[in-house]
């Protein structure tokens, strides 16, 4: 048991994994100062001496304003990327390979409701197509604008740029922010896109803007550069809208493959940036923690909007509760699907659950997100050999109560907020 856990993995030409446990994406709240490679450090390098194979930064942006949160770093100019050069090969000195994850918040930009942000914007959101009409109200901060073809194909350069940034920064690879109701899964889905354009119609044309992404990056930053990517499957939508449905998921797993993926991500999402891909709790954080309350308020002055706001995270979170390891069945069909590694993630806890997927075949690496906030220690938990760790505990505090998730879209450091998690931490 638990032999393909410590075997390493060669994914694309510039990445070994040492072993197959890695750090999932989620917001640290590094900003966008000077500090910015010393924030990300203090939470990578103790993850990658604690043996996580593999940490996947959350988002950065490749757009002066396309940020979905204050915290969120820039990597929009070459020196931007170069600055998080000491961070990067810190977490190479402990063993661990790391991928940047970048990404553009099209039409849920911060500023389409933060209003300190809103009110300097120079331009105006960007996105696929106009909103539904009845969703018009909701984007009175901004003006909101489709995209023309000619910006489409700049921010697929722009893709490739900071690609061959990251590279020269000294990352092993990249992972596209294509889920999560981001720019790019605007153009990926149909409640989002209905552009008449080669980048919008069928499904087929919808998906092109990563095909040609995946080329760009080949292009700027070679094509041995790993290039990884999240593909949503299943959306969730408003009754009688349409969504990417579980066969064009599939399908465009097997077309990442044939543009020259190297690994791809199955995720279960919504077409809003609610709390599908991180089922669990109520975050209800947003109006019982009272630095959060107070952030919240100056953000979003308007009391309706920020109504609104609850309103989505209250129905998202009844929507979605946890659901230990909600992603199986997705992952384990794109397994079957493709030949290139497959990324497992959502709700995996234990060290029982992480060797059943490895060693059932059913994913090729298994990804741990919120709890590595309470505990960057956990990897050694779960990579240790279970007869002679002397350690009862293979599996995190996490209980899921969704109250980081707030912190990110107020700029707030990425951190446990879950005042029991926090205190029995702090027991040690
Ligand atoms: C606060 C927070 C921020 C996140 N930020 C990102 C992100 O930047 N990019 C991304 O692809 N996923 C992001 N995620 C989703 C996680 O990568 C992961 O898929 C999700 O939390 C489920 O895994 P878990 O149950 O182990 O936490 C975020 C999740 C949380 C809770």
């Amino acid at each position: 048991m638990g032999a393909t856990l410590h075997t390493p993995l060669q994914i694309g030409g510039t990445t070994t994994v040492r072993n197959r446990l890695y750090r999932a994406p989620v917001l640290e709240g590094a900003g966008d100062g000077d500090d910015c490679a010393d924030r990300y450090a203090k939470h990578f390098v103790e993850n990658a001496r604690h043996g996580v194979g593999l940490v996947i930064q959350g988002s950065s942006c490749i757009a002066s304003e396309g940020r979905s949160s204050p915290g969120m770093t820039l990597v929009h100019t070459r020196e931007r990327v170069l600055r998080l050069a000491p961070m990067v090969d810190a977490v190479h000195r402990e063993g661990a390979a790391i991928w940047l994850q970048i990404g553009h918040g099209g039409i849920f930009a911060m500023e389409a409701w933060h209003q300190p942000y809103a009110s300097q914007r120079q331009g105006p959101l960007v996105t696929a197509s106009p909103p539904r009409w009845w969703l018009k109200p909701l984007f009175r901060r901004a003006p909101v604008h489709a995209m023309s073809t000619d910006e489409v194909r700049a921010v697929i350069r722009k893709h490739g740029e900071v690609a061959a940034w990251a590279r020269e920064a000294g990352y092993d690879g990249l992972q596209l922010g294509s889920s999560n109701a981001k720019l790019l899964d605007q153009f990926l889905s149909p409640f989002w896109n209905r552009r008449t354009d080669e980048y919008g119609g069928s499904h087929r044309n919808r998906a092109r803007i990563v095909e040609e992404i995946r080329r760009s990056v080949a292009e700027h930053a070679g094509a041995d550069f790993t290039c990884t990517i999240k593909v949503p499957i299943d959306e969730h939508a408003p009754p009688l809208t349409p969504r990417t449905t579980w066969d064009e998921g599939l399908e465009l797993a097997r077309w990442c493959e044939e543009w020259g993926f190297d690994s791809v991500t199955p995720v279960e999402v919504s077409v809003f940036p609610d709390t599908t891909l991180t089922r669990g709790g109520v975050p209800r954080s947003l109006w019982d923690n009272k630095g959060m309350k107070d952030r919240f308020a100056k953000a979003a002055p308007r009391p309706f909007e920020r109504k609104v706001i609850e309103a989505g995270y209250w129905v998202g979170g009844k929507r979605a509760p946890f659901k230990p390891v909600w992603n199986r069945s997705r992952f384990e069909a794109t397994k079957r699907a493709v030949s290139i590694p497959v990324f497992a993630v959502g709700g995996i806890r234990t060290r029982a659950e992480v060797e059943a997927i490895l060693d059932g075949g059913h994913a090729d690496l298994v990804g741990i997100g919120r709890p590595f906030y309470a505990e960057p220690d956990l990897p050694r938990r779960i990579l240790a050999d279970s007869a002679a760790a002397g350690d009862p505990q293979d599996h995190g505090l996490c209980v899921n109560s969704n109250l980081c998730v707030p912190a990110q879209m107020l700029g707030m450091k990425g951190a446990c907020y879950n005042p029991a998690v926090v205190k029995v931490r702090s027991r040690g």
